[in-house]
């Protein structure tokens, strides 16, 4: 829904006129930014999973059983990436400051289902790694799951931020 389908939705309510609107319509529209919600949620669970990661290879602190820990929740959290981006729910749809979500997603959502399920798979391997226990190696696989997980979607799929 576009800006100009937002202002419908607000000036049907204020008339309570929400007859010239399906109601499956409404619905979407508030699906949509629960969902914005919930995948920027998602997002910062896997930042903040990250952080923990990054602070081990860098700078050593924490344990490579943290890094083993981390990289399953960032696993669990990428499976469910998809099912967050209902369409109807990106840029063109909602403000360019409420999302970052671009239209690349819609029109290519097998490559966007894939970027999340290499994403899942390099954190799985870096849950195996850490395992493992070998700095070197967990480095490694950090450097991966960062570049071909979280980067490559972010290039393809996610905007500039604007304030
Ligand atoms: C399959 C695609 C995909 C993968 C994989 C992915 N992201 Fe994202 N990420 C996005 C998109 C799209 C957005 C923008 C979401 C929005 O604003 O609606 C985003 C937003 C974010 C944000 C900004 C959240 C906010 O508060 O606005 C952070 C931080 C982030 N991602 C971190 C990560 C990290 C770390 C990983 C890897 C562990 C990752 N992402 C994996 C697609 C992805």
């Amino acid at each position: 829904m576009g800006t100009r389908g937002r202002i419908l939705v607000v000036a049907c309510a204020a008339v309570a006129g929400l007859a010239l609107m399906s109601s499956e319509t409404i619905h979407a529209a508030l699906t949509g930014e629960a969902a914005i919600k919930a995948r920027q949620g998602a997002m910062k669970s896997n930042s903040k999973d990250m952080k923990v990661i990054q602070a081990f290879v860098k700078d050593g602190k924490g344990t490579a059983a943290d890094v083993a820990k981390s990289a399953t929740a960032i696993a669990a959290t990428s499976e469910k990436i998809p099912s967050l981006f209902p369409k109807g729910s990106g840029r063109g749809d909602f403000p360019d400051k409420t999302t970052r979500a671009l239209p690349e997603i819609w029109k290519d959502m097998a490559g966007f289902e894939k970027a999340a399920a290499t994403t899942v798979a390099e954190a799985k391997k870096l849950a195996t790694v850490a395992k493992a226990g070998d700095k070197d190696a967990i480095a490694k696989q950090v450097a991966t799951l960062s570049k071909n997980g979280c980067g490559a979607c972010h290039k393809t799929y996610r905007g500039e931020r604007v304030k």
